[in-house]
């Protein structure tokens, strides 16, 4: 069976990097318009929308600011008249000890639930009445297994943030799965991204494959081909589902 995207229109949130320039990129392969989304560099947004083809287009907005979050989706619905497929995977991993000073850590916490969490409820808000009026509409967004393993201490915002995004996730294939909106989890494990250098450049590769059922760490094409089968629509009767990807480092 071959995947095939054809004539749907897709966002990709925090494509210029990592696990959402690797979806961006399966997408337009599968035959995907691309709204192709990147923090603050446009260039780099740009570079991908056009190297994808099919009519791609580059967005910048940064997901911290609700204002910015809300006209990226009426700017991606001017651009393209519709959207098919809404794939939430911009998030931030910031590191705030718990001897961090109360005003350090809560500026930390509220810009994690901010980026991680608030945005995506925003951007899935914003889609819903767009996929009724258009009969249907599948969103995707990207969890972590911290949200079912836990995380260290200091990364509790983190952890709490991706517990977040399962409830929404499962709330919105519940709420509207008889307007034909289906909702998908993915909570990649360890996967090496620019995000998971810093660690990987700690404590060594080995350290991070001792923790893996499988003798590899997992890429993020790993994580995109997961992503794209679920855009397609044939994991349908899965709605609700978040769909782990960690190597085999996590199993629930
Ligand atoms: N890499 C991992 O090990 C891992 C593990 C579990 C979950 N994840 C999740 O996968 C997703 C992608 O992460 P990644 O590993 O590719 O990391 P990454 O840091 O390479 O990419 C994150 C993307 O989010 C964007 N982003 C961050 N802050 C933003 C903001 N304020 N406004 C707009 N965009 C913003 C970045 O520009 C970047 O494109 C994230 O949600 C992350 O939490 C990653």
């Amino acid at each position: 069976m071959k995947i095939d995207l054809r004539n749907k229109v897709i966002l990709v949130t925090g494509a210029g990097r990592g696990i959402g320039k690797a979806i961006a990129s399966l997408a337009g392969s599968a035959g995907a318009t691309v709204a192709v989304h990147a923090h603050s560099s446009l260039e780099k947004a740009s570079a991908l929308s056009n190297e994808i083809g099919n009519g791609s287009k580059a967005f910048s907005t940064d997901l911290a600011d609700m204002i910015q979050t809300e006209a990226l989706y009426h700017a991606v619905l001017s651009e393209f008249g519709k959207l098919d497929v809404l794939i939430n995977n911009a998030g931030v991993a910031i590191s705030s000890p718990p001897v961090t000073d109360n005003v350090q850590w809560l500026e930390d916490w509220n810009k994690t639930m901010a980026v991680n969490l608030t945005a995506m409820g925003l951007l899935c808000k914003l889609a819903i009445p767009d996929f009724i009026a258009h009969q249907g509409g599948i969103i995707i967004n990207i969890s972590s297994r911290a949200a079912f393993r836990g995380d260290t201490a200091d990364y509790l915002a983190y952890a709490a943030s991706k517990g977040g995004v399962v409830a929404l996730t499962r709330s919105i294939a519940r709420a509207w799965g008889k307007q034909n909106i289906t909702a998908f989890g993915v909570a990649p494990g360890f996967t090496r991204t620019e995000m998971a250098q810093d660690f990987i450049d700690a404590y060594g590769e080995d350290y991070a494959i001792k923790d893996l059922a499988l003798s590899e760490l997992t890429t993020p094409k790993d994580v995109a081909q997961t992503v794209i089968f679920l855009a397609s629509g044939l994991a349908r009767h899965a709605t609700g589902a978040t769909i782990d990807i960690n190597a085999g480092s996590y199993v629930r």
